[in-house]
């Protein structure tokens, strides 16, 4: 299975400037359209797993039914756990045979946030994993966690106190952006990006990118957003191609399963693979 550690993948999109993207999967259809945009575009990938799709199939038998997709592809593939605020969980993947997870705990004080992200990290090395850490909401909810309140940003000394300590693999700012599609165009605070790079080294997550402009998108990515997450994007062309397909078959009356699942696989193909092209993570993988 050619399964990449986030830190490698990011690494070198960190030295290099592209952005790999990290898309949230669903089910198997998506799982495997993103996968033929990777090998279509020859791009490294991160595929991603909320809290909500862990649960909803069981971590075993979702891992199975991705891994099996993973194993049919030659392009670098990271399994994430976004946001997942639940220590269990988190021990169960990471056991389970993710090799990334998101250990959100913006909820926390930052002096518990940073000891409980520290047992977080050291319990993923034992496994092999590595760590997206997190001190501040992003603003909107994704598949159950968060919240629509504007974030509270802490400060420079703050954030980077929490990323040398820690030890996490890669930093998820709240720079004014927000998961799902955004209201009004986003204010974003695109130095802290910088400040926090130059400061620790790392690479940064790109949260709520549904709805940037590929100007937002590549300028981020300049500055170190090596992790460019996409959730909305993938979710609305699944779901809306399938709504155009059926209101099709409804009135011709005419109900082929497969023509469906053809129809959403290649819209969400082409969405990740647009995305791909935007990031610069096309043509990374010989
Ligand atoms: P969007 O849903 O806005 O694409 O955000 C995705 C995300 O950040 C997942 O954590």
């Amino acid at each position: 299975m050619p399964v990449v550690s986030l830190k490698e993948a990011l690494d070198h999109a960190l030295a290099e400037r592209y952005g790999v993207p990290a898309f949230n999967i669903v089910n198997d259809l998506t799982t495997e359209a993103i996968l033929a945009a990777a090998m279509q575009e020859r791009s490294p990938v991160i595929l991603q797993t909320s809290v909500k799709t862990v649960k909803m199939y069981g971590r075993r038998q979702l891992f199975d039914i991705v891994t099996t997709l993973i194993d049919a592809v030659d392009v670098p593939v990271t399994l994430h756990v976004d946001h997942c605020p639940d220590r269990s969980v988190i021990s169960d993947c990471l056991a389970g045979g993710w090799n990334s997870v998101l250990f959100d705990a913006h909820e926390l004080d930052v002096a518990e946030n940073v000891r409980q992200t520290t047992e977080v990290v050291a319990e993923a090395r034992r496994h092999g994993g590595h760590v997206e850490g997190e001190i501040e909401g992003i603003q909107g909810v994704e598949d159950g966690i968060g919240s629509d309140e504007a974030s509270e940003q802490q400060s420079l000394e703050v954030a980077v106190d929490f990323i040398e300590r820690t030890g996490v693999d890669c930093f998820a700012p709240a720079i004014g952006n927000a998961h799902g599609q955004y209201k009004a165009a986003p204010q974003l605070d695109h130095q802290r990006v910088s400040d926090l790079v130059e400061a620790t080294g790392i690479p940064m997550a790109l949260h709520g990118g549904t709805g940037l402009s590929a100007e937002q998108f590549q300028d981020l990515i300049a500055r170190g957003c090596a992790k460019v997450n996409i959730s909305t994007a993938i979710k609305e062309s699944y779901m809306k191609s399938g709504l155009e397909f059926l209101k099709e078959a409804e009135a011709k009356d005419k109900w082929d399963p497969p023509s469906f699942f053809r129809h959403q696989l290649a819209a969400v193909q082409q969405t990740a693979a647009e995305h791909m092209r935007i990031f610069g993570s096309s043509g990374r993988v010989a």
